[in-house]
């Protein structure tokens, strides 16, 4: 298409029928990639299409995503005391039938309670809330956080939001101001960091995760790769660190986090920290980068007094799974009160979060307790949930530790295993053939032949000359995993 400039009226005259094309469009939107839906779950889709629409002749009869964290798209059922009170908020008319509730549809009285205090703070999940979040939601939230942390929260600190990506959006439109501002961001990583910094045009300065040591954080290649941006021009503000782990899994233990905080510290860096999957948590036990902060606020004097902390949690994961309903929050923590008052007016932009997913993010954080009446089945469907993943990280965990060229480390928590595979030449060589990665080629190949859609390592980031893939172990029953191993077998001898 020819496109001509026009300096006098400093318009493009396009020759096209339409105003935009793919060459006008938004460059920085056009640089954004973004593996976990791209070309294999597109591809995924159609398989999944062609299944749906009767065809036989594909060598499988079903697709797994195993490609996204996405709980209930592979059958994790929702806890029924969530849906029980979102769907008396969705139709509060219900409410004036108590008895109908309780004896045909088996709603406890703590279901009915829960929903009318949440509509006395909402009035209706069809209005529009505070922009930061209802408040009763709030109170509830920072309730959570202090019980815990054992430190003090509070709800003027919470911003409600559409998932923890708009969270991420939020923060990063906040941090980056010009093309020269970077932020530290872990590889292999969850692209949504990646993706947002181009979309802001801004920097991405990756540091690597030590795969040997079960992907923990070093801080040397944090230092490193500090300086080395720093000595190419772009202003480091910022420093992303998810924990748990995506697609690592990695939990990080309070050393780790004292290191980063550390560094957060004495080079004057944000810290974002996505804990997205705290309860996701296999080996050890969930510390947070507000607990570790406040503790060493109080044992160290003077030098954490200024760092400003970011931290992300979401309705997603963890046991809700409850992704389709965009609810999560972030807590600012030492932020200066007029950046927090421009935080404030861009949320506002948006008018406010969904308040369906507000509501979710109010019932996971303060869940029924023991005693009350939905405690039992809610305990049950939470530890059932919680014992189910650790059985099927494990199951395929074994299944990788038995595939030629493949190491797996350890699964210690979020949704996701990340091994690292070791290919024959010849199946290098067809890749660069094709033009594709050698990751992708295989994850491919795997799709074609199984229809199981996982995602290649390079969707994250990897150290040169590694190759790896992730996949979540969501997907309910075993079939999947052995068509994984028998594929595996057949490309390694394909290609020998
Ligand atoms: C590390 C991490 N952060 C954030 C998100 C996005 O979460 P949400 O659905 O709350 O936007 C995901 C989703 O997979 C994730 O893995």
């Amino acid at each position: 298409m020819t496109v001509t400039y026009n300096p006098k009226r400093t318009i493009y005259a396009d020759f096209g029928p339409r105003r935009l094309h793919a060459d006008n469009i938004n460059p920085s939107v056009k640089a954004a990639k973004y593996a976990v839906r791209g070309e294999l779950a597109v591809r995924a889709e159609e398989y999944r299409v062609r299944l749906a629409n009767g065809e036989k002749d594909l060598p499988f009869d079903s697709v797994i995503f195993a490609n996204i964290g996405n709980p209930q798209q592979l059958d994790q059922k929702p806890i029924t005391f969530f849906r029980q009170v979102l769907s008396l908020l969705e139709n509060p008319a219900l409410l004036e039938k108590p008895d109908v509730l309780s004896s045909a549809f088996g709603y406890p009285q703590d279901v009915v309670d829960r929903t009318k205090l949440l509509l006395d703070d909402v009035q209706s999940v069809g209005a529009y809330s505070h922009s930061q979040g209802a408040p009763m939601i709030r109170d509830s939230v920072a309730r959570f956080i202090e019980e815990r942390d054992g430190f003090p929260a509070d709800p003027q600190d919470l911003y409600l939001c559409a998932g923890a990506s708009s969270g991420v959006s939020t923060l990063m439109n906040i941090i980056c101001h010009h093309p020269s501002a970077g932020v530290l961001v872990p590889i292999p990583q969850y692209p949504l960091y990646t993706a947002t910094l181009s979309l802001l045009n801004a920097q991405c300065v990756p540091y690597h995760l030590e795969e040997e040591k079960a992907w923990g954080t070093n801080v040397r290649a944090i230092r490193e790769s500090l300086a080395k941006a720093k000595a190419e021009g772009t202003d480091v503000r910022a420093i992303v660190v998810i924990n748990p782990g995506n697609p690592t899994g990695a939990s990080l233990s309070p050393e780790d986090i004292k290191d980063v905080l550390d560094v957060a510290a004495e080079e004057k860096l944000v810290v974002i920290a996505d804990e997205v999957y705290q309860t996701n948590i296999f080996v050890g036990e969930f510390t947070s980068f507000k607990k570790r902060l406040r503790q060493l606020q109080q044992e160290v004097p003077d030098k954490y007094d200024h760092v400003e902390l970011a931290s992300l949690h979401s309705v997603s994961k963890g046991m809700v799974g409850e992704c389709g309903h965009r609810g999560g929050y972030f807590e600012l923590v030492g932020f200066d009160p007029l950046v927090a008052a421009q935080i404030y007016k861009s949320v506002s932009i948006m008018l406010c979060p969904p308040v369906i997913g507000q509501c979710l993010v109010e019932l996971m954080v303060n869940p029924p307790l023991k005693g009350d009446a939905s405690y039992a089945l809610y305990s049950q469907e939470y530890n059932g949930i919680r014992d189910g993943l650790h059985k099927r990280a494990l199951a395929l965990y074994e299944a990788f530790k038995q595939m030629e060229g493949v190491e797996c480390q350890e699964p210690q928590g979020a949704m996701y295993l990340f091994p690292s595979i070791t290919l024959p030449a010849k199946a290098m060589e067809a890749a660069a053939a094709e033009g594709r990665t050698a990751d992708e080629f295989y994850c491919l190949r795997l799709l074609d032949a199984t229809g199981v859609c996982v995602v290649p390592g390079s969707g994250f980031g990897q150290k040169e000359n590694t190759l790896h893939f992730r996949t979540t172990f969501l997907a309910p029953g075993t079939d999947w995993v052995d068509r994984i191993v028998k594929f595996h077998a057949e490309f390694m001898a394909e290609y020998k």
